[in-house]
């Protein structure tokens, strides 16, 4: 039986991640996210409730389970307490929660600093969450960064907030805008290491002594893999890799220790913020998939674009990420159509592109190779297993398996944890055991 499961988003985020990590996720030991930060926003519904997210593990509903905020991660410490203090309101009190000594701290100026490069770009901008996710992986890399770990050490926290305020505070003068004061920054910071601060340790050795046991590890992505630093659609893109590849750096762990990829993908395709998107539709079905699915951004409310299934992308990543099976999530929303689609192909320039090109500018001008198939008319949402989908239901879902190369693990056909069909053994058992 796989033990150590990784979940990542193989599109452009949003792919219904949040549910199906909470579905395995109350079944594992230790929920570890490893890249990223509030960025993210996750949906989790059951029991009648609906749970948002944006920078806590997915396992924190269940005491049992040890959730880590690991290395790789960006952490807001703020948006952290706050979190937890929306959850203590809907009466998630027992939990146990880890955070990395050595993950990026998000500092006030991150968001500003968001803000006004956004700004600056005009009509190239990126559409960022606006939360400071990339100027602290710049300040990170650049070395002037801070750390969770420094809020344990009061002396060397104000040591290194010195350093990096005299940085930022010219970059912010230069932009116009006002500066940070140091004893403000530091109270507060202080205030913060109150709340958190015994959350914070070597969480490498915390996961490593676990996977030396016998316990399910889930490692649980954000975003999705085209939003890819290194693989996306750069600039159009978050600054860190979604991708398994990231498990390893960003949990502190031997890359040997991982044993099954889901990879999760939306029946269909959707996107916020800007940037080529080939299988985007325009047009009525747009809007009814964007109602029925509910396309709203989690974090920042703003309408999704809608496109069909992009089977180009979906190998892509598959092969990046060495997918094991598909999550096809949303299922049921695709119900009602005449016809659906799936894209195998990038018109561009008089040939057919089998992966996406490396420019935006060349991806802005494929049109995708697309395949029609018969719709259905039946509501998904109440079906149980894969033998009750309706014929053109599944041949759609077996085209998707042909068309990529990956099986189909599990189907979504609604937001709750009851309404998902396990079709693979192996997660089956990861489920039951
Ligand atoms: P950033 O991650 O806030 O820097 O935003 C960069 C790009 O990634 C923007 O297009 C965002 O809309 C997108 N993005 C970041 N996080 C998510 C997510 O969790 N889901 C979908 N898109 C995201």
């Amino acid at each position: 039986m796989s033990k150590r499961l990784v979940i990542i988003g193989s599109q452009w985020g949003d792919e219904g991640k949040g549910k199906i990590t909470d579905y395995f996720a109350c079944k594992s030991d230790m929920v570890v996210r490893y890249q990223g930060g509030n960025n993210a926003g996750h949906t989790v519904a059951f029991g009648g409730n609906k749970y948002s997210l944006r920078s806590i593990p997915s396992g924190i509903f269940n005491p049992e389970t040890v959730n880590v905020m690991a290395n790789g991660m960006v952490i807001n410490p703020e948006s952290v307490v706050n979190e937890l203090s929306i959850l203590r309101d809907k009466g998630v009190t027992d939990y146990q929660l880890y955070i990395s000594d050595r993950a990026a701290m998000v500092m006030p100026w991150h968001s500003v600093l968001d803000g006004a490069y956004e700004a600056g770009k005009g009509n190239a901008r990126i559409g960022t969450t606006k939360n400071g996710i990339g100027p602290c992986y710049s300040d990170k890399y650049s070395r002037i960064g801070l750390r969770m770990g420094d809020l344990l050490e009061p002396e060397y926290f104000a040591e290194r907030l010195r350093a990096a305020l005299e940085i930022k505070n010219r970059e912010l003068r230069s932009l116009d805008l006002p500066e940070f004061d140091f004893e403000t920054v530091y109270a507060r910071y202080m205030e913060l290491a109150e709340e958190l601060g015994g959350m914070i340790c070597d969480t490498s050795s915390l996961i490593n002594k676990a996977l030396k046991g016998d316990g399910k590890i889930l490692f649980e992505g954000a975003q999705g893999m085209m939003l890819c630093i290194d693989h996306g659609t750069y600039p159009y893109v978050t600054s860190s890799t979604p991708s398994s590849a990231s498990v390893p750096v960003g949990a502190g762990i031997s890359p040997k220790w991982i044993d099954h990829v889901v990879g999760v993908a939306k029946s269909y395709c959707t996107r916020v913020g800007e940037g080529p998107f080939p299988t985007e539709l325009f047009d009525d079905r747009a809007h009814d998939i964007r109602e029925r699915g509910h396309e709203y951004g989690t974090v920042t409310g703003r309408p999704r674009r809608i496109g069909w299934f992009d089977a180009v992308v979906a190998r892509y990543t598959g092969e990046l990420a060495g997918i094991d099976h598909w999550a096809l999530m949303l299922f049921d929303v695709l119900s009602g159509l005449d016809t659906v689609a799936i894209c195998v192909g990038y018109e561009c320039e008089g040939e057919v592109l089998q992966s996406p090109p490396s420019t935006i500018s060349r991806l802005a001008r494929c049109k995708p190779v697309l395949i029609e198939m018969e719709g259905w008319s039946e509501d998904l949402s109440e079906m149980k297993s894969y033998d009750e989908l309706p014929a053109a239901a599944k041949a759609y879902v077996r085209k998707i398996e042909e068309v990529t190369g990956i099986p189909v693990g599990v189907i979504s056909v609604g937001p709750d944890r009851s309404q998902t069909i396990v079709i693979d053994e192996s997660l089956r058992e990861f489920l039951n055991s």
